[in-house]
């Protein structure tokens, strides 16, 4: 049994604690937050033990659950892995590059699990053509959302441009050769909506758009390689492929095209999306990291990397406005 404890009861931690309740072999021991109104809620409604002191409520367990806000994630996760606790902490890993350093080189020196919530990973669209390891060449990417004060103690890359960072990292087996960015702060004092261009050393190209000042939502990200075309709707959980016909295609819908060299067929299909909840698969991953003492899917050295394009991309945009 694996004993768990969570920090931070907030938004998010509610989604966590319910799965948590949920994963076999999890022994949800408690939770600390110390904000006395959100706590007692949680009590209440949850059935879950509070903690009032974070030490203790870290020595109770195997595992601790990170939902706290962005600027507090170093210290606890500092302070788990120096205990020798596993560790699953929301993205973005840390606050500051040299945190995120930090975490990566104390959880080295240990015998600890350390997992990234980069929970797009567990989204049931990018689960139905992981399999298919894409090679694109060209990438579009659209994220918007609509204002929310959650989240907006970082600027729009670290909030949610970081998702699509880490999974076009996990897709693009090739480091970053350059990095064009633009943003603008609107609602507040940092980037709300910010467009970004990563040029990759194999020739890949993606072009990123991120806002959190949309009047409408959007989490789309589409993939051009050789032979197919790729479309990722994070937000409806639906994805298509379109690409010239192989003998393979047999349940797809397809149609033929004229060109210079003969008629061509291609062909369109939606992969069908695993039926899963996202939050509780990424939780019970890195049970099993822990368990069958693998490296996490998403790694404190993948939550280390999403974060330096992020800072970056944050480099590139105050340096444009500075000289604009
Ligand atoms: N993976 C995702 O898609 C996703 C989505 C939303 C938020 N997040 C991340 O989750 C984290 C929390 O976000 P949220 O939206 O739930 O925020 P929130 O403000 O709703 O909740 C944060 C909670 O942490 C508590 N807290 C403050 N200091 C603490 C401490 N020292 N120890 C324990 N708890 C403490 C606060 O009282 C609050 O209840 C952030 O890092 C955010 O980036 C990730």
């Amino acid at each position: 049994m694996i004993k768990v404890g969570v920090f931070g009861a907030g938004h998010l931690g509610k989604f966590h604690l319910n799965n948590w309740k949920e994963i076999k072999g999890v022994e949800l021991v408690g939770f600390f937050d110390p904000n006395d109104a959100i706590a007692g809620d949680v009590q209440n409604k949850y059935q879950v033990r509070r903690f009032l002191n974070e030490e203790e409520l870290m020595d109770a367990c195997h595992a601790v659950d990170i939902i706290a806000p962005t600027n507090i994630h170093f210290d606890l996760c500092e302070k788990a892995i120096k205990k020798g606790k596993h560790v699953f902490v929301e993205k973005p890993l840390a606050n500051t590059m040299a945190e995120a350093k930090e975490l990566v080189n104390l959880v080295k020196e240990s015998n600890i699990k350390l997992q990234v919530g980069h929970v797009e990973r567990f989204n049931p669209a990018y689960l139905s053509i992981r399999d298919l390891q894409p090679t694109p060449m060209f990438i579009e990417v659209h994220r918007l959302a609509q204002f929310n004060p959650r989240g907006t103690e970082v600027s729009v890359i670290l909030d949610l441009m970081i998702h699509d960072i880490d999974i076009i990292l996990s897709i693009v087996k090739s480091d970053v050769k350059n990095i064009s960015a633009n943003g603008v702060a609107v609602m507040t004092e940092t980037p709300d909506i910010a467009s970004v261009r990563i040029e990759f050393n194999n020739g890949c190209v993606a072009n990123l758009t991120s806002s959190r000042i949309s009047m409408k939502k959007m989490r789309k990200m589409r993939l051009f390689q050789k032979d197919a075309y790729i479309g990722i709707d994070f937000l409806n959980k639906k994805t298509e492929i379109i690409r010239l016909k192989t003998p393979d295609d047999i349940d797809s819908f397809s149609f033929d095209l004229d060109t210079s060299d003969g008629k061509k067929s291609i062909s369109i299909s939606n992969p069908q999306a695993p039926e899963v909840n996202a939050i509780k698969m990424e939780l019970e991953k890195f049970c099993d990291s822990i368990i069958n003492n693998k490296t996490p899917v998403v790694s404190e050295v993948d939550g280390y990397r999403a974060m330096d394009v992020a800072h970056q991309i944050l480099k590139k945009i105050k340096l444009n406005s500075i000289t604009n």
